[in-house]
């Protein structure tokens, strides 16, 4: 049974990242300690840049064995690695290169190759492969990260397609609406099998979403993707600074300041 959100709102971003590292420590700790490594789905966008330079940075770069820990993908444009749109290549630029991540560790989603529908099925299979979980069983993620676009799609799951309905399959292709069309993405059933989903929501452009995802009634989940995101077993985390907190009830407004 999916439990409540945690919701966690800071001053700005930078206050968030720190708090982002430190928990994406801990719950790496934990995970390590337990089956000797950790496995996390990265999001792309822009949020995730200030997390990664956080954990690539002097406070955080030496709290982790990073040999342990297998990179994956939420979700990928369909674009070459090195292209300024990919979001493999926003965290090799941000991440992996800084902590000199060995490539073995990593598993990107080929965005280059020509058939989308087939690089998701591909995936798919990498991801069973990885995880020794093979069908109808889910792979469990010790953590993904996700944002959260201004109309309440994260990962590749935007509002109105048809991947929202997606019940079996773990990875498929789709559309954006916006940006760079073609996109793949982890469905919802695979990310509610994680341990931990941490989202990571920042700026008054997503203060209605928010608010919609977190406390709308009757809200149709077809228009806020994001509301699909329930962990069956695991915790769900918001990250929010103030101001994509500006629309959430003043119950929720415990603001996390500096000094806790
Ligand atoms: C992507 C992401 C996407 C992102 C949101 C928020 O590939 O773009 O997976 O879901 O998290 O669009 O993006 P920002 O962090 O740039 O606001």
């Amino acid at each position: 049974m999916a439990g409540a959100p945690e919701v966690r709102i800071f001053d700005d971003a930078q206050d968030l990242a720190r708090e982002a590292a430190d928990l994406f420590v801990w719950l790496a700790g934990q995970a390590i300690s337990g089956d000797g490594r950790f496995r996390v789905a990265l999001s792309g966008g822009s949020t995730p840049k200030a997390i990664h330079a956080m954990l690539a940075g002097p406070a955080f770069a030496s709290q982790l064995d990073w040999r342990r820990v297998e990179f994956y993908f939420g979700d990928e444009r369909c674009v070459p690695p090195d292209h300024g749109e990919s979001n493999y290549g926003m965290a090799n630029a941000t991440l992996f290169q800084p902590l000199r991540i060995n490539p073995d560790q990593i598993f990107r989603m080929a965005g280059e190759a020509g058939d989308p529908a087939q690089t998701a099925r591909d995936y798919e299979a990498l991801l069973r492969a990885r995880f020794r979980s093979p069908a109808p069983a889910r792979p469990r993620f010790d953590l993904v990260l996700l944002g959260m676009g201004d109309d309440g799609h994260t990962a590749s799951l935007f509002p109105g397609t048809a991947a929202l309905a997606e019940r079996h399959r773990l990875v498929v292709a789709t559309q954006s609406p916006r940006g760079i069309v073609n996109r793949l993405t982890l469905t919802a059933p695979l990310i509610n099998q994680s341990h931990a989903v941490l989202f990571l929501v920042a700026g008054a452009s997503k203060a209605v979403a928010t608010q919609a995802v977190l406390e709308g009634r009757n809200v149709d989940p077809g228009r806020f993707p994001a509301r699909l995101i329930r962990p069956e077993q695991g915790r769900l985390i918001w990250f929010l600074d103030r101001a994509a907190a500006a629309e959430l009830t003043t119950a929720k407004q415990r603001v996390v300041s500096h000094e806790e």
